[in-house]
């Protein structure tokens, strides 16, 4: 995980490099049971270098302790490491450069559980996984067995994946929050819990 904080520190594989302050690489316990997958870092991550600590970072950690999962003890990170100006949505090529990375991490975790927030996380996902996505409101709700990595080279990860609705929205559409905390709730309860 140091060798790809080092390489994300100074990575200027495509144009998102130039409007980013720091890099959000991503924190949690290298043990990590369960892996959040966000899009990309917002202002205030941009900032601190931290994921998930403006507005939608804390809604995400009171939907975290009500499902039973302390914040502590999950790895946060994202699709793309820096963030896109205006906060626009990431582009095909810039999740297409950024990704390898998050291979690496998911590799090094090796999380029992991955949840997705929102759809460029889960689509990507799924996409990796060899599973068709439709979209995020029809897939959410269920988990996913899927294998990532590379089962050729011996190097892969076995995981339930649990795509749900982006933190963010639920502060613009109250009802998803709901929705979210019955996703959440599924992950704890894949890791026996609840
Ligand atoms: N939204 C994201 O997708 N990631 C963050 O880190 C913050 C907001
Ligand atoms: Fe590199 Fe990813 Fe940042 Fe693009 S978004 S410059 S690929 S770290």
């Amino acid at each position: 995980m140091e060798a790809v904080r080092r390489e994300v520190e100074g990575c200027r594989k495509c144009g998102l490099w130039r409007s980013r302050t720091n890099v959000v690489v991503g924190e949690g316990p290298l043990n990590a049971e369960v892996m959040l997958i966000g899009e990309a870092p917002g202002r205030i991550e941009d900032e601190t270098g931290r994921p998930f600590v403006g507005p939608a970072g804390k809604l995400l950690d009171s939907l975290l302790r009500e499902a039973g999962l302390g914040r502590e003890e999950v790895y946060i990170t994202n699709v793309v490491k820096c963030r896109p100006p205006g906060n626009r949505d990431p582009r095909e090529e810039e999740i297409r450069a950024c990704t390898p990375y998050l291979e690496r991490q998911i590799l090094v975790i090796r999380p029992k559980v991955i949840v997705a927030l929102g759809r460029h996380s889960a689509s990507w996902l799924y996409q990796r996984a060899g599973l068709r996505f439709t979209s995020i409101t029809r897939e959410r709700g269920a988990a996913k067995r899927i294998v990532l990595g590379s089962p050729l080279l011996g190097d892969f990860v076995k995981a339930y994946l649990v795509p749900t609705l982006h933190p963010a929205s639920a502060l613009y559409n109250p009802s998803y929050r709901g929705l979210i905390l019955e996703d959440l709730m599924l992950a704890a309860k894949l890791l026996g819990r609840g």
